[in-house]
Formats: structure tokens, sequence, C-alpha cells
């Protein structure tokens, strides 16, 4: 099912375009990156095993003739004419990176070894996209890029935990032994519209099982508390870091300082959808993180970036995503962009 990409580095050259490639790009945080990119002038090459993404998120990106897609396993080395990597290949949330967690551990680590090698080949900037996970359960709030974590390297939850800890790992190793030009975002709790209504993260289940009539599972008694980003504050955090006006090669803090309890959310949930459903109550996962926020000063100072979306207003567009998914499964194809 690829979508030949179209001579890139023609393109490049003839319009002195940047080639973009986006691992992942098929998925929900990807899909947004491949717009705004492809929106800004890029020629985006997305590059996804299709394993969480859909065809869905992509469909609407298909009129843009600077867009092309294939479908290969980021495990496996590639070549390709490109001038810019985005690493967002792997599966986010633990229902499925926990299906096949040898399988995630060789995305974090030999995915990120391949692209990485793809860098220096091509003298490419490359973004990996890590996460809030490798502090783990943290001793300190709210977590400033200089705390090491606290995490389980042998659990449910440790393929993903320590695969993205030793992704980055080799990201300082290729920086500071092949002066590879390297971006970390250490992302935080992120939602909106094209996630997955099936893949468990507390966002989309809470609008799910709210707009369904379902009783809303809370595990633990709900006070553990995590903060919310919405999909495009997020995205506009990953342009900014990937500027040439910035030359920030460690980790970065991207999410929304603002902390909300996991009940406090369930509650907004139902009050914004309207629905009959009520929390229950169910023990908490092994390893779930009691309190997660991001300290985003470097962010804030190196970037001049912070989320401008309240927690309301993602909500409303994200429930308005989930209604129509419910009732039209690939409303995407209609999406006007
Ligand atoms: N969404 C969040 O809140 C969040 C938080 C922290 C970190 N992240 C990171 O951001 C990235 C994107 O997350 P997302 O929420 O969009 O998840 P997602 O599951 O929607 O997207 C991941 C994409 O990667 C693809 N993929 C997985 N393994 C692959 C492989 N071996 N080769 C090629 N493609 C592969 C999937 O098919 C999918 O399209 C991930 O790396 C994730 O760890 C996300």
């Amino acid at each position: 099912m690829n979508m030949p990409f179209r001579s890139a580095s023609l393109y490049s050259k003839m319009f002195e375009r940047r080639t973009v490639l986006i691992a992942g790009g098929a998925g929900f945080l990807g899909s947004h990156l491949c717009e705004r990119l492809l929106r800004s002038g890029c020629q985006v090459i997305c590059l996804d095993d299709f394993s969480t993404g859909r065809m869905e998120n992509l469909r609407h990106l298909l009129r843009f003739d600077t867009f092309s897609f294939i479908r290969h396993d980021i495990v496996n080395s590639i070549d390709l004419p490109i001038d810019e990597i985005y690493n967002l290949a792997c599966p986010a949330s633990p229902v499925h990176y926990q299906a096949d967690p040898v399988q995630t551990m060789k995305t974090c680590v030999f995915g990120s070894l391949n692209l990485l090698e793809l860098a220096v080949r091509h003298q490419a900037r490359i973004f990996q996209a890590s996460t809030s996970e490798i502090y783990g359960d943290p001793h300190v709030h709210p977590q400033p890029e200089g705390y090491w974590g606290n995490v389980n390297s042998f659990g449910p939850r440790s393929c993903y935990d320590e695969g993205k800890r030793s992704a980055e790992t080799l990201f300082h190793d290729f920086h500071t032994r092949h002066g590879v030009d390297i971006r970390i975002a250490r992302i935080f709790n992120t939602y909106g519209p094209r996630m997955r209504p099936d893949d468990g993260r507390v966002v989309s289940n809470f609008i799910v099982q709210a707009l369904k009539g379902q009783p809303i599972t809370v595990y633990g008694d709900g006070s553990q508390t995590r903060s919310f980003c919405y999909v495009d504050d997020l995205i506009e955090g990953f342009t900014r870091l990937m500027s040439d006006s910035v030359t920030l090669n460690v980790p970065v803090n991207l999410g929304n300082p603002v902390e909300f309890s996991v009940r406090e959310l369930a509650e907004q949930v139902i009050a914004l959808t309207r629905s009959p459903s009520k929390i229950v109550y169910k023990p908490l996962p092994i390893d779930d993180p009691r309190q997660r926020r991001p300290d985003i000063t470097t962010a804030k100072q190196e970037l001049g970036w912070e989320p401008s979306i309240a927690l309301a207003e993602g909500l409303e567009a994200t429930v308005a995503y989930f209604e129509r998914q419910l009732v039209r499964p690939n409303s995407e194809l209609v999406e006007v962009v």
C-alpha cells in the first residue's frame, strides 16, 4: 500500500523545499505533524508500519502533491533522500505497547538506531519523540529535565519506559560521536482528534465511555493527577524545537503544566457530553504513576513556547471528533484541510 514518493530530492531542488521524513506519521501525533509541515510548504514523506496508525488519518493529506507515504517497519533500515527526520514511530498507549513488548523495545532501540544512521548519511537534523514516562513514578514534582527518574526496569511498562530511555542515550551518543543535530521532546500526556477510540488512554477512554452512556472507568480513587496538552499546542512545540534558530541538543519537556486529577477529568467529560454515565472505580494498574506535571521552564525560555489551549476548549474539539467517529468511523475522509 505504498504511495511511491515523488522524487523528493527533485522536488526539493526545484522548489527549495525541505524534505522531511516523519516516522510514525500515520498515528495520532504524526498525522497532525504531517499536516502542519505540508501546510508550511515542506515535502513530507510519512513512513509507518500502520501497527497503530491508520490510513484514515492520512487520506485528507493525499491531495497534497508534496505528500507521500511508505509502509515500513523502522526496525529495518531504510535509505531515502531527506533533509530532516522526526521519529514518532512507537505505539504510545499501554494497551498497544504492551501487546508486543519485544517489538516495542526493538522499535525504540533498533528503530532509533536506523534513523540516526540515516541522519548521519544525509547530515539531517533529527527529532526524537521521547516521553514523560522516562521519569517513571517520579519523586520530584514538577519534573524538570535534570531529574533522572524512578523507573522499573522489570515490569509491564518497562519495554516502553526503558526503550525510550535507551533511545535518548542513542541520540546523545550520535550527537557526541557523530555530531548529529539532535532534538528531543519529552512529551507529556497529549490528547485531541485522531486518538484511537480503542487505545485505552484516559482522555479517549472517558470520552468514548461517556458518549456511549457506559460507566466511566477510573483506576484507583481518581486522585492521581495528570496534565493534558492539546495536540495543536504540542505540534507547535515540535516545530519550534526543530527550527534553525534553536540549538538545543538536550531533552526538553513539552506538556501542559496545569494539573487535573483523573476524577476531575471524568467529571468534565461527563458535563461536556451531558452523559448519564456514572464513574466506577477499579484497582490501579502496576507501576501507574501517582502524579505527573512537566516543568516547562526550558521550553518557555529557549523556545518561547507554552500551551495556550485550555482543557475545556481542547476537550470540546476532541468530543466533537469522537462524536463524528462513533456515527461515521471514516469521517476523516471528508475533513477539509
Ligand atoms: N500522545 C502522547 O500523549 C504521547 C506522550 C508521550 C510520548 N509520545 C510519543 O509520541 C509518538 C507518537 O505517539 P502517538 O500518540 O501519535 O501514538 P500512535 O500510536 O498514534 O502513533 C505511533 C505511530 O507509529 C507507528 N509505528 C509503531 N511502530 C512502528 C515501527 N516499528 N515502524 C514504523 N512505524 C511504527 C504506528 O503505526 C503509528 O502510526 C510516540 O513515539 C510516543 O511514544 C506520545
